[in-house]
């Protein structure tokens, strides 16, 4: 995003937008889609205002470029073949609210201090892909919510209604979908300031541990590694080797392809390549619920050019996988799929060896990363939504396992976190106890991994890609 070798990015030709070959695509789309079972859609009172969003949408620049999607399918065809390593993070659900200078920097500080962790660490390059500028959207388990006998609409993430527990909040607004595109716009706009911008410039390493970070055992231990850098970077300087690499970072957006009626507008037609491509988000992956083979959202994904991600949670069968694969990648694109794993601590050493020996043997090279998050999630005592760091840390150490013992690689790791010092998840090396939870509960969603233990999980995982190499 900051850094990109081929110079000038390609992609949609910049003031070309609802170009009949898009409203062409559009059209094809709408129909390809049609008619499909689409899970996790809201239903929107006014069809009429539907539409009037979906054209505002068509109206709007790319989010992204196709060049850049390609660059990152090039990335993560390294990450398949055990030439780098993915690092895939950020809240369970953005919101509109949560669109500020601080929110976005404090999360890629989090971001750029676990890849830095990984790569000196681990002598590994790390791709950087924030689940950020787009990830509005949410499934959910029930369609309603109960409280204390009034039932309304669940919340579906800002796309479609708003958190607050009242009839009008959580009546779905499809005008919503327009304002996610300028949120997410705001977010990119910032992220690529600050990777561009002198932010991401490893001259930095110190600056992005910040007081609280510092003075727990993780920060203490990033800050020797930081110093370690320092030198190293003094010694280049020294002998006048001061590469531009060190200065910004690439760094890609990726979200959730969930919903449809903003998904399918803002997909465009390369004008390069005339391919067709997601401009809202580079990385887009099929979440856990609507990954049906014979869906909406698998026939949209396979339809666009961007790199994809699916979540395989423990009850996926070696003949979906390989069904969704060939769906998904006819064509074996190195990069093209990725598999994001999701089994929880108990299930992931048993339920991943079959899926990757199938693949495997189906000459299948798709890229393998580990959610350690949506398969560990339980009620604390206190009704909040929590995961203990431990079933993180062991997932993760699960997934290592099972790769190295078949000889594949272990490619990456979806995490969902945040850049401040929440108190959601339980656990880490300076503990949150689940009586401690309601001091710093903030999420709209999911528990997120706070500042100390994403780092704290940044150092085990570099220790174990260190043993695996
Ligand atoms: C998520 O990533 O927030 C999510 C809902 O995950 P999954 O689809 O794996 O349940
Ligand atoms: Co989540």
């Amino acid at each position: 995003m900051g850094y990109l070798p081929g110079g000038w990015p390609r992609g949609p030709t910049l003031g070309r937008v609802n170009s009949p070959e898009d409203r062409a695509l559009y059209a094809e789309l709408t129909e390809a889609v049609a008619g499909l079972p689409a899970a996790q859609q809201p239903q929107w009172p006014e069809p009429g205002a539907v539409t009037e969003a979906t054209e505002q949408l068509r109206q709007m620049p790319p989010l992204v470029f196709a060049g850049e999607c390609d660059l990152l399918r090039t990335r993560l065809a390294a990450v398949a073949q055990g030439e780098a390593f993915l690092l895939q993070g950020g809240d369970c659900a953005e919101t509109f609210a949560g669109v500020s200078a601080d929110n976005v920097r404090n999360k890629l500080k989090t971001l750029l201090q676990m890849a830095v962790v990984l790569t000196y660490a681990a002598s590994v390059p790390v791709v950087k892909v924030g689940r950020l500028a787009g990830q509005y959207a949410k499934p959910r388990s029930k369609p309603d919510e109960a409280r204390d006998g009034v039932t309304l609409p669940a919340f579906r993430g800002d796309i479609v209604n708003s958190f607050d527990f009242t009839e009008d909040a959580r009546r779905p607004d499809p005008a919503r979908m327009v304002r996610a595109y300028h949120a997410s716009a705001a977010t990119l706009n910032l992220a690529r300031a600050f990777v561009g911008g002198g932010y991401a410039d490893l001259h930095q390493v110190h600056a992005w541990n910040t007081d609280f970070v510092r003075t727990s055992p993780a920060g203490q231990r990033y800050e020797r590694l930081a110093g370690r850098i320092e030198q190293a970077l003094a010694f280049m300087k020294a002998i006048e080797i001061d590469p531009e690499q060190l200065r910004t970072v690439e760094l890609y957006s990726s979200h959730e392809a969930l919903l449809l009626d903003y998904e399918l507008p803002m997909t465009r037609v390369d004008s390069r390549s005339g391919a067709p491509y997601d401009v809202s988000g580079h990385f887009l992956w099929i979440g856990e619920r609507s990954r049906q083979l014979d869906g909406a959202h698998v026939e949209f994904a396979s339809r666009i050019r961007n790199p994809i991600g699916v979540k395989i949670g423990p009850t996926t069968s070696t003949d979906e996988l390989l069904a969704l694969a060939d769906k998904l990648d006819p064509d074996r694109v190195p990069g093209r799929l990725t598999f994001v794993t999701r089994m929880g601590a108990q299930r992931i050493r048993t339920a991943l060896p079959s899926l990757i020996q199938k693949a495997t043997a189906n000459g299948l090279v798709a890229t393998w990363i580990c959610d350690p998050m949506h398969g560990n999630t339980y009620e604390a005592p206190s009704g909040h939504k929590t995961r203990r760091f431990d079933d993180v840390v062991d997932e993760v150490r699960g997934f290592f396992e099972v790769h190295r013992s078949l000889g594949t690689h272990p490619g990456g790791l979806h995490v969902e976190l945040t850049g401040d010092d929440v108190t959601e998840c339980v656990g880490g090396g300076d503990p949150i106890a689940e009586d401690g939870l309601a001091s710093r509960y903030e999420t709209v969603c999911d528990p997120r991994l706070n500042r100390t233990q994403s780092l704290e999980l940044a150092f085990l995982v570099a220790e174990l890609l260190e043993a695996t190499r």
